[in-house]
């Protein structure tokens, strides 16, 4: 850090003093973090935004600062002044930059008392969330958290330095808007001025930037807030932030390598350890069909092979009557039945009707949930997944897509139970060519990534068609996702047809879209990047909460604030609203 400006505060950072500033007299400012009071001497380890520093106490060199010092607890604030001296040899401290010195205290001042912390600051035992996001303040004085703050920035900083150098605009885009279709619901503000009416917040700044292009701007970027109505997760949160990019005059290539520079950037600037650019890509339906995921974990192997042909002949019904029939092999594990049901389990929760496993001896299998299966298929299956005594086989018979997604949520399974990505280096994949629609419970075809996105194929048979989109996964997390787009009107209005958004219809939700898009729109095509998530794998945090300041719990709610908060029967009023919640 610079140093401070001297003032009656301090004039160094705590944590930045070194040996070799041994002898100088000091002024330093910040919290009680520690503190040890040894029947004579007092130490208070001084905390600031830098770190930590010893501050030493004697009674009968400096009494009045001694004084004041039996009376200082955790997180009082203090500024002190005083001589830097050298530690003596058994009291250094190499944990601590600053272990080798101490500001032997001449003089001191308490600026404001702390009321007893509602959990430790000064160790990383775990606290209740609820009671940390009631705290927040308190629980980012905590170095982890702080640590964390800190790598935000240097992520949000390396994306705007290498897009500023790269010819970008920062343009803001409005949070009070319409309804942006990525797919979620909607967060809604009343309109006062139009009762009745209601904005949306964004859920990107989608079309907004496509609208940026056609303004002739070329190239946009912005840090981007937005909100999505859904269910919060570990990787979820309904407000959350994104660096949106758009480009005009581009193909796919052109934002896959501008995006590589930029989390290149990134990746070099956090020190994360993991291989630069060009990154590996893959096709949709080949991650589909050995990982059984869109955002492949590629840190471990486990791959899915297709066993319809092995069980090809058998008078097991279960899979011989199946559309398909797949598995893995998850290695050699030493399972017992209880392990087996809890895999069963797990295929269940995602739609497996039930889960075929089996456990390979020296001379045929071992155990199996498929008895009736005979020796030639089960010698075909070993074969296939190149089975070794003791290995565990899984195997689901099912519609395809449903059961490549329950063997790719049990080899996510088998390598959480085996930590099976202990040790291994980072992985990052471009996912391309997914197709352009997928069916909704309904059967009705949606797009799969958004409906400005530009599909490729043949337009007789829209659920054959690819989209122009590509996605980016790290270690198995969508991290990005974006694609060229629709630049013509037609083409766009073919796109509302498929999804059954009538002529009308898109003009009263998109017209502003649709109009710009007659009036010169270029080639155009982008991105956005999930920055909690690109945070959150580069601190190693399992959930994103940890790497934003003041997130949401899981219920979507703020412990901090109270929010969401009941408002006066007037503010309704105004609004022309009331409610039918019970009160
Ligand atoms: P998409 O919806 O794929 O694309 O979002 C881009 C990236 O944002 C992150 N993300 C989230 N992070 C935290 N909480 C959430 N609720 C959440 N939802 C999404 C993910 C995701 O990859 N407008 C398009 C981009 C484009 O086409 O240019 C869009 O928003 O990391």
């Amino acid at each position: 850090m610079r140093p401070p400006r001297p003032n009656g505060f301090r004039d160094r950072w705590a944590g930045e003093l070194r040996a070799a500033d041994v002898g100088k007299t000091v002024r330093v400012a910040g919290w009680v973090h520690r503190r040890r009071d040894h029947g004579g001497l007092i130490f208070i380890d001084l905390r600031d935004r830098s770190g930590l520093l010893q501050l030493v106490f004697h009674p009968e060199t400096a009494a009045d600062a001694h004084a004041l010092a039996e009376t200082l607890r955790s997180e009082h604030v203090l500024t002190a002044q005083g001589e830097l001296v050298a530690r003596e040899g058994g009291s250094v401290n190499p944990d601590l930059a600053t272990g080798e010195i101490e500001l032997s205290v001449v003089e001191a001042a308490r600026l404001a008392e702390a009321a007893t912390p509602p959990f430790r600051v000064d160790d990383d035992d775990p606290v209740d969330e609820t009671l940390r996001l009631r705290h927040r303040m308190i629980d980012l004085r905590r170095a982890p958290m702080a640590r964390n703050m800190v790598l935000r920035h240097k992520v949000t900083h390396a994306m705007r330095d290498h897009l500023n150098t790269h010819d970008f605009l920062d343009i803001e885009t409005p949070i009070l808007t319409r309804s942006t279709p990525e797919g979620a619901r909607d967060f809604l503000v009343p309109a006062r001025r139009v009762p009745g009416a209601f904005f949306a917040l964004p859920q990107s700044p989608q079309l907004f930037k496509q609208l940026l292009m056609m303004s002739g701007f070329e190239r946009y970027y912005q840090i981007a807030r937005c909100f999505r109505d859904e269910d919060t997760r570990a990787d979820r949160q309904p407000e959350f932030t994104q660096l949106d990019i758009e480009l005009s005059f581009v193909d796919e290539d052109d934002v896959i390598e501008v995006m590589e520079g930029v989390m290149g950037s990134v990746f070099e600037a956090t020190g994360f350890p993991i291989d630069g650019p060009p990154w590996r890509r893959m096709t949709y339906a080949e991650v589909m069909a050995r990982y059984g995921s869109d955002k492949p974990d590629l840190r471990f192997g486990l791959e899915i092979h297709d066993l319809s042909e092995a069980v090809a002949g058998t008078a097991f019904r279960v899979l011989g009557g199946a559309p398909t029939v797949r598995g893995f092999n998850a290695g050699a594990r030493d399972v017992a039945r209880r392990d087996l049901d809890e895999l069963t389990e797990h295929a269940r929760r995602f739609g497996a009707r039930g889960l075929i496993w089996a456990v390979v001896g020296e001379d045929g299998w071992q155990r199996t949930s498929a008895g009736p299966l005979e020796e030639a298929q089960r010698a075909a299956i070993s074969t296939a997944l190149t089975a070794a005594p003791g290995d565990l086989l899984l195997i689901v018979a099912d519609e395809e897509l449903s059961a490549l997604t329950v063997l790719g949520e049990l080899r996510l399974e088998i390598g959480r139970r085996y930590a099976l990505t202990e040790g291994q280096p980072h992985a990052i994949v471009w996912v391309v060519e997914a197709p352009m629609f997928e069916r909704d419970a309904a059967g009705h075809l949606t797009a799969m990534h958004h409906p400005f996105t530009a599909p490729t194929g043949d337009w007789s048979d829209p659920a054959s068609m690819r989209s122009r989109a590509y996605d980016l996964a790290l270690d198995g997390l969508e991290i990005g996702g974006g694609s060229i787009r629709n630049h013509d009107a037609a083409e766009q209005q073919r796109v509302f047809d498929v999804l059954r958004i009538g002529a009308r219809e898109a003009q009263a939700r998109f017209g502003f879209l649709l109009d710009a898009l007659r009036y010169g729109a270029p080639p155009h095509g982008g991105i956005a990047m999930g920055i909690d998530r690109i945070v959150a794998v580069i601190a190693g945090e399992p959930s994103i909460r940890d790497v934003i300041a003041f997130p949401k719990t899981a219920s979507g709610s703020d412990p901090l604030t109270g929010a969401p908060a009941p408002v006066d029967a007037e503010q309704l009023r105004e609004l022309s609203l009331r409610t039918t919640a019970a009160s």
